[in-house]
């Protein structure tokens, strides 16, 4: 290995390597290999460029905490998080967005037209649908599990300091024997992705922002069917076309229309609503 350039070390750090031939770890390794020498090379990339990207990735683990994950926030705003959704997405199936930071997986159950925002302020959403397979038919018993921002973009988990119940504005429902889902919460305000760390130096330089779009985050699981986890997004709401993290997509862009416009849906609520903002979420089989 002594005679190495800039060229052959690319082929001598993968055999360095003892990988299991053709094993998917050794095409993983192989090709990080492959492309971040290449940008190395391409770039012609300087000491001071190095040690500033490794000084950058210690600043990103040493904010980093359980709660601070400032490698994912990176992930999300370079858009590899998006990138990972959309390729995992099932054609015919919901897109995939964003779990971000804040899902709890023992959020409380709650009965269909349950009212999730105990007493906030803010507008009355009646968020309602259906659960169905790629061909329309309806999955009674899917289950809805959903978490949001509050009318002034915090969700109750950040304020846990302040007396807030973390498990606040979230539920799990089961549809009924019509695939169905309803239930009314506040409607969300946009919020900012954490920016007092290096990925907010890393926005400022680049001239960009730190809001999200208003939305609601959704896991949506069925017996048998591939599970998804996804965002709703309410049409003409701000930050659409250039939300912090790319988690919008067109398809998961749903209609705010006034409750009086719609009528009466035959739902039992707890509240009554303001607007109303209906989404089928469909699941492929698993496999
Ligand atoms: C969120 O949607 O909750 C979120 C996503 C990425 C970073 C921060 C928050
Ligand atoms: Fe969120």
């Amino acid at each position: 290995m002594r005679d190495i350039n800039q060229f052959s070390i690319t082929k001598s750090v993968k055999e360095s390597f003892k990988t299991e031939p053709g094993s998917r770890f050794e095409q993983l390794l192989h090709g990080l290999i492959d492309h971040l020498h290449d940008y190395t090379r391409e770039m012609n990339l300087t000491h001071e460029e190095w040690i500033g990207v490794l000084n950058f990735l210690y600043a990103c683990g040493k904010i980093s905490t359980p709660e601070r994950q400032e490698f994912i926030l990176l992930s999300d705003v370079l858009g590899f998080s998006a990138l990972v959704d959309m390729i995992n997405s099932r054609g015919g199936a919901t897109e995939g967005s964003n779990l971000g930071p804040f899902y709890l997986p023992d959020a409380p159950t709650k009965a269909l037209g349950a009212d999730l925002s105990d007493g906030r302020d803010g507008a009355t959403i009646l968020v309602h649908g259906k659960v169905t397979d790629s061909l329309h038919n309806p999955l009674p018993g899917a289950i809805v599990d959903t978490w949001q921002a509050d009318a002034t973009g915090t969700y109750p988990i950040q304020e846990q300091g302040q007396g807030q119940d973390k498990y606040d504005l979230r539920g799990v429902f089961s549809t009924d024997e019509a695939g169905r889902y309803y239930y009314t919460t506040v409607l969300p305000k946009p919020y900012t992705v954490p920016y007092d760390g290096p990925v907010g130096d890393l926005l400022r330089a680049g001239n960009r922002h730190a809001w999200r779009a208003a939305h609601l985050h959704y896991i949506v699981r069925a017996p048998g069917m591939n599970a998804i986890t996804t965002e709703l997004f309410f049409d003409n709401t701000e930050y659409l076309d250039n939300d912090a993290v790319f988690g919008v997509r067109k398809s998961l862009i749903a209609k705010l229309q006034p409750a009086g416009k719609v009528g009466d849906l035959g739902y039992a609520l707890e509240k009554a609503p303001d607007a109303v903002v209906g989404f089928d979420f469909v699941l492929a089989p698993a496999g």
